[in-house]
């Protein structure tokens, strides 16, 4: 009864969340397997931020239900953000569900399925749904531990939880509570000993996460705290390389446009989510920002790097979105050419405000309007990545690729990922690769051992 299977759904936040919980589970004597096969325990952790990733998880949840049918004993939670978001109402299409987890609960799974199994097993009083979800104090310090006997050359690092803005759209404020913010050094001493463990890269995780401490940590010398945070993290030794997700745009203030010049671990990545190139629009959605504003951010951070990467996510067919509004979005997008974009089609979410706003478009123009903004990004993405061939990038060595004999896999500075040929020994080193094949989204290269390479690789700051 303890061979434990967590699947997620979603953000990179549930990933880190998910990897805490089965760093927990482990240290309680569970054994987490990677075959759900093979599982007594399966636990969704989930996703609520458009109705394809409940239905998802809904649709596997009830599978899973049928697998209890017929072995009684086999357990099956969800947790995360679609518990949070329809709690108890869950039962009534998943009535054997064993468990239920908010997003402010997780450390507490390893009591709830040793009281579970305990009952299975016939030591306790009948099996019943567990269900907890209520807010918890200080539960955005329990993302911490890791799975110290894997190295992981790039890391995720929780620093905070929750979200205080109110995007009509958005569903997150509901799932994740209100932000609440990890101290500096805690987050640093989690990053010395990932570091200590053979990390090199980390990517620091919230859902605000350029937002990190407003309001509760005072800026100091005209820095916030979140680059006061970047910075108090820039001295860990032996760290190479630091990056965050998933920002706002109203949050690349002066000192963060600055510390990607002062701060060379800081990867020239920005994450930019504009959701709609219409003020009309934008103002429709909450968001704090009109065209105008945005584009001057872009300026700001391509004129203090001008190599900088720029991703963003765009929502069409947001309720009212009309031709005009569409085409505004649409010359905005092919105006900053993004590297990297997330285009979502608008997906009602009961509870937000967007959800009754009258006028929702027909799902035939979403995909209409989808389709024409992945074709852009093709064409900007490939060009960004052609423009690469013939030089020398700097490579965080991950691992073997998943294809091909001998073939690593890493990523430049920008988020693009290169394979090459290599060896077990250059994991976790930079490594220069001379670009020879671009496609829109993988580079394929031959590694140089230059100065450069060496010198990073030696140096220990
Ligand atoms: N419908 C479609 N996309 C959404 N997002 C958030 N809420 C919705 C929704 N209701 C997108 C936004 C956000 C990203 C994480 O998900 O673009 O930035």
């Amino acid at each position: 009864m303890n061979r434990v299977y967590v699947k997620t759904y979603g953000c990179q936040m549930n990933e880190r969340d998910s990897e805490a919980v089965s760093s927990k589970l482990r240290a309680r004597g569970y054994s987490i397997v990677d075959d759900e096969k093979n599982a007594d325990v399966v636990l969704l952790n989930t996703c609520s931020v458009r109705d394809q990733a409940e239905q998802k998880a809904i649709g596997k949840a009830g599978y899973l239900a049928a697998r209890k049918k017929k072995t009684p004993n086999f357990v099956f939670g969800v947790m995360g953000c679609m518990a949070q978001n329809h709690g108890e109402d869950l039962l009534d299409r998943l009535p054997d569900l064993d468990l239920i987890v908010g997003t402010q609960k997780f450390h507490r799974i390893p009591d709830h399925l040793d009281n579970i199994v305990s009952t299975i097993t016939g030591l306790g009083p009948s099996p019943q749904t567990i269900i907890d979800l209520g807010d918890e104090e200080d539960s955005q310090n329990e993302i911490r531990e890791h799975t110290p006997d894997q190295l992981k050359v790039s890391a995720f690092v929780s620093i905070m939880q929750g979200c205080n803005m109110n995007c009509a759209f958005c569903i997150v404020p509901k799932t994740r509570g209100e932000e609440r913010y990890r101290p500096i050094e805690q987050i640093v001493a989690e990053v010395e000993e990932l570091v200590s463990s053979g990390t090199r890269e980390v990517t620091l995780l919230g859902q605000i996460v350029n937002a990190y401490g407003r309001g509760q940590i005072p800026f100091f010398k005209g820095k916030s705290p979140f680059v006061q945070l970047l910075e108090a993290i820039h001295e860990v030794k032996s760290l190479k390389r630091i990056r965050f997700t998933s920002p706002h745009p109203v949050g690349y203030g002066k000192d963060l446009v600055n510390a990607y010049r002062e701060l060379p671990k800081l990867c020239e990545y920005a994450h930019l989510p504009v959701q709609s190139g219409s003020n009309r629009i934008l103002k429709a959605m909450n968001r704090p920002y009109t065209k105008e504003k945005f584009l001057r951010i872009v300026d700001s951070l391509r004129e203090s790097v001008p190599d900088i990467y720029l991703s963003t996510d765009i929502i069409v067919g947001f309720p009212g979105e009309t031709e005009t509004d569409y085409e505004q979005t649409k010359d905005l997008f092919e105006e900053v050419g993004f590297e990297m974009a997330f285009i979502f089609k608008y997906s009602i979410r009961t509870g937000t405000k967007a959800a009754d706003l009258a006028d929702q478009i027909p799902r035939e123009t979403k995909e209409t309007r989808n389709q024409e903004l992945l074709r852009i990004l093709e064409k900007s993405s490939l060009r960004r990545n052609e423009s690469l061939l013939g030089s020398s990038q700097q490579v965080l060595v991950e691992g073997p690729a998943r294809k091909g004999k001998g073939q690593y896999i890493g990523r430049t500075r920008g988020f693009r990922k290169v394979i090459f040929p290599g060896n077990k020994r250059m994991v976790g080193q930079l490594l220069d690769v001379k670009i020879e094949e671009a496609t829109v989204t993988i580079l394929h290269g031959l590694p140089t051992l230059t100065k450069s390479t060496l010198e990073a690789n030696s140096s220990t700051v």
